[in-house]
């Protein structure tokens, strides 16, 4: 039988153009200690170069998506030695991750769970999954985006009530506040990710690329800047291939080939 430090921290696999994360500590809910996370930001690195993977869906188990940084391992440290380990820095790396990402979760994402699934692209959600930024409770406060990036998805009202409260918030007040993209039975949530996985994945990537830097640049710019960025990578798709490609197989009425070129 394995025990908890056996497991590998992260299980990685790939299904077509889709890559897998499946978070893998059930017995400390998925925390996302550092060999975990040093895990999961190098399979994240080495996707980011193979031009074999389109999508990637992070997802966890069925009690835990991860109910946050793992507390253990930080209970005792001084904020020098916090402010001196890149730890946090990887919710952020993968904010920026070049390909779409999308979460699968069910049970809880907590804190840095919570977070994780903000710097996601996609979130599918089960409607049994439980949402929060509890970290006031132990004597912080989020530390890996859950105040800015959640103030920017829901506005400064609910996000103070949430991160000020602690208090855990269900699956489907996240998607009424726009934290879920799609919210579905605890049962299909794997199935619905990798099914939207695989439509990006169908997708042709320097658009998909161009789309998720445009939306990413108009959360975190002026709104001029946004809109001139976001022409440009419109006008710039017109030297692809499959712009060419995408247009001419629309006037003769059959599908697109693409080459992502
Ligand atoms: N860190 C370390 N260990 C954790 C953990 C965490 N974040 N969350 C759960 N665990 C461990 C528990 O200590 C327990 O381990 P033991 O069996 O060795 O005691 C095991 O996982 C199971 O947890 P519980 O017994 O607590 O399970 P439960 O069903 O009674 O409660 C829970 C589930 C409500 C999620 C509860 O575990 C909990 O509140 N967890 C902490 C949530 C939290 O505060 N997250 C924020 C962390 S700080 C952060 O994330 C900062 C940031 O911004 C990045």
């Amino acid at each position: 039988m394995n025990t908890t430090s056996d497991l590998e921290p992260v299980l990685i696999r790939k299904e077509g153009a889709v890559a897998v994360l499946t978070l893998n500590r059930p017995a400390a809910l998925n925390a996302l200690n550092h060999p975990l996370m040093d895990k999961m930001e190098a399979a994240l690195d080495g996707f980011a170069q193979d031009d074999a993977v389109r999508c990637v869906v992070i997802t966890g188990g069925p009690k835990a998506f991860a109910a946050g940084a793992d507390i253990k391992e930080m209970e005792n440290a001084s904020a020098k030695a916090m402010a001196a380990d890149p730890h946090l820095s990887r919710w952020d790396k993968l904010g920026r991750f070049p390909k779409p990402v999308i979460a699968a979760v069910s049970g809880y994402a907590l804190g840095g769970g919570c977070e994780m699934t903000l710097a996601c692209d996609l979130v599918v959600a089960s409607e049994t999954a439980v949402f929060g930024q509890p970290e006031i409770g132990i004597g912080v406060i989020p530390g890996a985006g859950g105040t800015v990036r959640l103030a920017r998805l829901v506005g400064k009202h609910r996000a103070l009530e949430l991160v000020l409260t602690g208090r855990r918030f269900s699956a489907k007040e996240a998607f009424a506040m726009g934290l879920v993209s799609r919210l579905v039975p605890p049962e299909s949530v794997l199935d619905e990710a990798m099914t939207l996985a695989r439509a990006i994945a169908a997708m042709p990537p320097l658009a998909v690329r161009a789309a998720k830097e445009a939306v990413l640049k108009s959360l975190n710019s002026g709104l001029d800047d946004a809109l001139a960025f976001e022409r440009r990578r419109f006008y710039d798709l017109f030297d692809t291939q499959d712009q060419k490609e995408g247009m001419k197989a629309f006037v003769e009425k059959r599908k697109p080939v693409w080459t992502g070129k």
